[in-house]
């Protein structure tokens, strides 16, 4: 675990590639469809925590937005190209094994075997970003498919269920457009770095333990874009954001932020991955053991709160962010 980073230029020998494939693969679905539907955390979005911590920020700031306009400034475009190791039929091998970042995985985790299962090309319309968060890590047996993400996030902020936890080093690679990746490589009370996102190069990290998020693209000040559940971007010989078939607004090529998303499970050894595959985590023993440990902090001092509250004491006492 570390909350260093690694940068690499000239990611690869022609830059404007990864722009090509970004728009001939669209056109791009919202990241967030739904709140949860069920159980535990019912009605609260995936990434309740970061958008929690965002709101307290902005009431900490005096300028809270509409819960429609944070949610269109948050909600980005994503195309999965590979997930879980199943390709999408994208063409993107030269970014799935490319050589640097599985050596700079290597060196930043000091780990020897990089499996690379993720890559999602994540686009940002002007007046976008992404509250500063933890990536949500992954334990055998309980990962985004079948937990609510805000729970992983949880599990991992509290340390409880190590030995099941899938080691996963992540990378940005920067192709276009504006808005500094923000990290706290030296903790969430210390300032925060900006990271430009210079076309064609890329950033190694640890992005389940390195709290990072996107600044605002466009600057400041940009208006949150009119996005709506439901509503695609794809590229037209320009970006066009389309509701069904009615146009809703254009952006230039450089104005939209583009970049990839890699993941790749890291393991110290062979053995080490056979250990970690056998230690399989149960969702309900996993917050059963949350609830001992609220009692033992005394978060929980009569009756288990209902799910929603439940949920809301987890992140809480388990997940801490900037909080200004
Ligand atoms: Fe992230």
């Amino acid at each position: 675990m570390t909350t260093d980073f690694r940068l690499l230029d000239a990611f690869l020998p022609d830059p404007q590639t990864l722009s090509q494939l970004v728009r001939a693969s669209g056109p791009y679905r919202l990241y967030v469809q739904a709140p949860i539907a069920s159980g535990l955390g019912v009605g609260l979005t995936r990434r309740h925590d970061a958008a929690l911590a965002w709101v307290m920020r902005q009431v900490a700031a005096g300028s809270v937005e509409a819960m429609d306009v944070q949610a269109a400034r948050t909600n980005l475009f994503r195309g999965t190209w590979l997930e879980r190791g199943t390709g999408q039929g994208i063409d993107c091998d030269d970014v799935i094994d490319h050589e640097g970042l599985a050596a700079a995985a290597k060196d930043l985790l000091g780990m020897s075997v990089v499996e690379p299962y993720m890559l999602y090309a994540n686009l940002l319309l002007p007046g976008q970003e992404l509250p500063v968060h933890h990536d949500t890590p992954e334990f055998v047996g309980l990962d985004k498919t079948n937990t609510p993400e805000w729970f992983l996030v949880v599990c991992g902020r509290s340390g409880l269920f190590e030995r099941s936890r899938i080691r996963v080093a992540s990378a940005v690679v920067f192709i276009e457009g504006n808005g500094d990746l923000i990290v706290y490589p030296d903790g969430i009370d210390a300032a925060p770095s900006g990271v430009p996102p210079r076309a064609n190069s890329a950033i190694v990290l640890d992005a389940d333990e390195l709290v990072h998020g996107v600044a605002r693209v466009g600057g400041v000040d940009a208006p949150a874009p009119p996005v709506e559940i439901g509503m695609q971007l794809g590229w037209e010989d320009t970006w066009v954001l389309r509701k069904g078939e009615d146009e809703v607004a254009r952006y230039a090529s450089g104005d939209v932020r583009l970049s990839l998303q890699w993941k790749a499970y890291v393991f110290a050894d062979e053995a080490e991955r056979q250990r970690v595959r056998g230690s399989v985590l149960d969702f309900d023993v996993a917050v059963a053991r949350l609830v001992r440990e609220l009692r033992d902090r005394g978060r929980i001092p009569g009756d288990v709160p209902d799910e929603v509250d439940l949920a809301l004491l987890m992140m809480e006492e388990f997940i801490k962010l900037p909080s200004s």
